[in-house]
């Protein structure tokens, strides 16, 4: 049997931190609506200590969201972690998400503390959050680039403490899928007790890794991935809930592995997101760009008239979309050129055909692609017979 990987998505907190990408009370309830009908597992709303603006919409997310986690983020520090509980006590399923650097580089220059502080702080606000409640979730930060056997000590800590979740972050994207592999394995075979909670990761996508190491920390045993819809969050990103989620279920014969996502949802969600941000996508993106079920080259195009899956790994429906696209340009041969005229309802002759494909090769020469109205406008010129 498959395992079921936790999809924790946050969209709202690490994704709003992306340039151009704050939303308001209004369209985080909106978005949140529809992650919750995407089926993710865990929302994580915002961060509420960081302005009034976002304590409300925590706390409004927290009591309209019903059939998923809501989770806000937390420094670990007992003021963050009141406010966090202040916003979050209305939700049916509350998760306070606290954390604290774990790298040396943070420590010494960021936080100005030893290991021994740190540790001790991570464990103290643990302890001091499960007072609101039982599911808490900590991070490591920097925790790619944190001493592992430190790394052990804290994890194992945390849990005594009463983490129910133990996030391993990519903070900075500087990984590489071989390497958080034996991360996440490391910790799975040296930290006591920690079959009995979440692992999860959260990978930024700097060195454009993102998605390759978090499904290499699924494969390693992580149970919980952190993810935000298109890919946004700071710097260059965050690892493409979308692209996480298709991997797995494209790939559930090498994972062993899925999700509770309805993948029906992720074009809508994408879209949505856009839609609120103003922020697009780029057209060759992964699973939401609008070429990502686009066939241009004839030889493609053929395969996929004759049989969908000799180039398509997923079907466009799947993702919700309507149907895949096939686009008409210099590459395209004459398969794609008769299906499209048949659907537009042109059942030609050959020599019709003959004649009509000459002038479309002509025309891709110069135009980029080659829409339905040109091939009317191809077929009314040329004055070919249209069979009745
Ligand atoms: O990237 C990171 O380390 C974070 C943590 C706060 C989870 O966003
Ligand atoms: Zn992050």
């Amino acid at each position: 049997m498959s395992k079921k990987i936790k999809i924790f998505d946050t969209t709202l907190r690490d994704g709003e931190q992306s340039p151009g990408c704050t939303m308001n009370l209004k369209e985080k309830l909106v978005l949140a609506k529809q992650l919750e009908a995407l089926n993710v597992d865990i929302i994580e709303s915002g961060f509420a200590i960081a302005s009034p603006g976002d304590f409300e919409s925590v706390k409004t997310i927290a009591q309209n969201i019903k059939n998923c986690t809501v989770a806000s983020l937390a420094r670990a520090l007992p003021k963050d972690i009141d406010r966090a509980w202040e916003a979050l006590q209305y939700a049916s399923n509350p998760r306070i998400h606290t954390f604290i650097a774990t790298s040396d580089i943070h420590m010494k220059y960021k936080l100005r503390m030893s290991p021994e502080e740190v540790l001790e702080r991570a464990v103290s606000m643990v302890k001091y959050a499960k007072k609101y409640c039982s599911d808490i979730e900590f991070s490591a930060e920097d925790a790619s680039r944190t001493n592992l056997d430190f790394l052990c000590k804290v994890v194992e800590e945390v849990i005594k403490a009463g983490a129910t979740v133990v996030n391993i972050p990519d903070t900075v994207g500087y990984t590489t899928p071989d390497e958080f592999f034996k991360i996440i394995n490391h910790l799975k075979l040296n930290v006591p007790n920690i079959d009995k909670i979440d692992i999860s990761v959260h990978c930024h996508n700097d060195l454009g890794m993102a998605v390759a190491n978090s499904l290499a920390a699924v494969r390693a045993g992580a149970t919980q991935v952190e993810c935000t819809i298109n890919g946004i969050g700071e710097r260059a990103g965050n690892a493409a809930l979308e692209e996480v989620v298709m991997g797995l279920n494209t790939r559930k014969d090498f994972f062993n592995a899925d999700t509770n996502i309805i993948t029906k949802e992720i074009t809508k969600s994408s879209r949505l997101l856009t839609s609120i941000t103003g922020v697009g996508v780029q057209p060759n993106k992964a699973i939401v760009g609008a070429n990502a079920f686009a066939h241009e080259s004839g030889i493609h195009q053929h395969g996929m008239l004759a049989e969908r899956s000799t180039y398509e790994i997923m079907t466009p429906e799947s993702v919700g979309l309507s149907t895949n696209k096939m686009v008409l340009g210099k590459h395209s041969g004459r398969h794609a050129f008769e299906d499209r005229l048949k659907t537009l309802g042109f059942n030609l002759s050959k020599e019709d055909l003959d004649a009509a494909f000459e002038q479309f090769k002509i025309l891709v020469d110069k135009k980029k692609t080659v829409y339905d109205k040109d091939l009317e406008a191809i077929i009314t010129k040329e004055s070919i017979s249209i069979p009745q």
